[in-house]
């Protein structure tokens, strides 16, 4: 018996002449958490090498990353002060506006997109303006307040926005502000399927926004619903989003390929902070091997249909391809 597929297995350079999927480094993005003050470089215990920086480490930290062929960050902030509203992200001097408009002027080059979400801002945690019982978020205030948001945001200067708060009408309400401000060039990156996942905790960490109370799951979606998964990228692909998101990465390849074969825009994955913190803790407790396991990680995301991968890993993926390893 002779299987006619292995004739293309066994020669090495024949193998890499027929792989279907592959990984370049303008595939990834990088998150950076920036963290309000000076000559910040702190650790966080549940993401091994994933830090807070302050504005002066961020622009330290960009030298590093172009250094190493990535030109492309999302950018996380760490106000001061929080309070009901998120004022901080409000402001054009809150920590994200000014955080871009540094790296922009030091790198003008790099591609900056800034999430743009209430949880790290508010006192209580949650992604918007609660409801005047303080149940639940107010979808309605929250666009409002998100509309001054997106605009302290694109007067800074990044190069794309990305709403993470799966609020209804997110996309109409940011495409309709940006537009009538003069600022109809500047893309959305919607984070259009984002699943009410216990993967985010170690995110929390960092980002100092796990809620005060109760949990996220009236405006994130119950991991069991796939119909809906595939619903609720739809809606934002229908209002104009000019890429879309399933969040996280690795539990939900199947909903990355359900999108994927109902839309015809660019494609994200969120390989999010519990997934990555899994990965090196194997690795680093040599369970795995790690370098192996990681490539092939990533590798499922595109073969499951994305274009992009916002990772904390996205420094080692580079490395690897600078050592020829990818
Ligand atoms: C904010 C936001 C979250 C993540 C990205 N943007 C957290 C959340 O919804 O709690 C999670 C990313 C990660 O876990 O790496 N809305
Ligand atoms: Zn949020």
């Amino acid at each position: 018996m002779f299987n006619r597929l292995r004739r293309l297995r066994i020669n090495p350079k024949l193998r890499a002449m027929v792989q279907e999927t592959h990984l370049k480094i303008d595939d990834f993005v990088y998150p950076l958490f920036v963290k309000f003050g000076e000559n910040i470089r702190t650790e966080i215990k549940s993401m091994p090498d994933v830090f807070q920086l302050s504005i002066d480490e961020v622009i330290r930290e960009c030298e590093e990353l172009v250094n190493l062929g990535i030109n492309s960050v999302i950018i996380f902030g760490i106000p001061e002060t929080k309070d009901s509203v998120g004022s901080d992200a409000l402001c054009d001097s809150g920590i994200v506006a000014r955080a871009v408009r540094e790296i922009k002027k030091y790198y003008p080059n790099m591609f900056v997109i800034t999430d743009l979400c209430f949880c790290e801002y508010t006192d209580h945690g949650h992604c918007g303006i609660l409801d005047h019982k303080h149940e639940t978020v107010d979808n309605d205030s929250t666009l409002e307040i998100s509309a001054q948001q997106v605009l302290v945001h694109a007067r800074a200067g990044a190069d794309m926005i990305a709403p993470s708060g799966m609020m209804d009408g997110i996309i109409e309400t940011l495409r309709t502000t940006l537009d009538k401000n003069g600022f109809y060039n500047l893309p959305i990156m919607s984070y259009s399927t984002k699943f009410a996942s216990g993967y985010y905790g170690p995110f929390r960490d960092v980002a100092e926004s796990t809620p005060t109370f109760g949990d996220r799951r009236s405006y994130q979606m119950n991991p069991a619903n796939r119909r809906e998964a595939i619903e609720e990228s739809l809606f934002d692909d229908q209002q104009n989003a000019d890429i879309l998101m399933v969040k996280p990465a690795l539990a939900y390849l199947d909903i990355v390929r359900d999108i994927r074969e109902r839309t015809l825009k660019p494609l994200a994955v969120y390989n999010v902070s519990g997934e990555y913190s899994m990965l090196k803790m194997a690795g680093k407790m040599g369970l795995i091997d790690y370098e192996r396991v990681l490539i092939e990680t990533m590798i499922s995301f595109k073969r499951a249909g994305a274009d992009i991968i916002i990772s904390y890993h996205t420094k080692e993926i580079a490395k690897l391809i600078k050592e020829g390893k990818i």
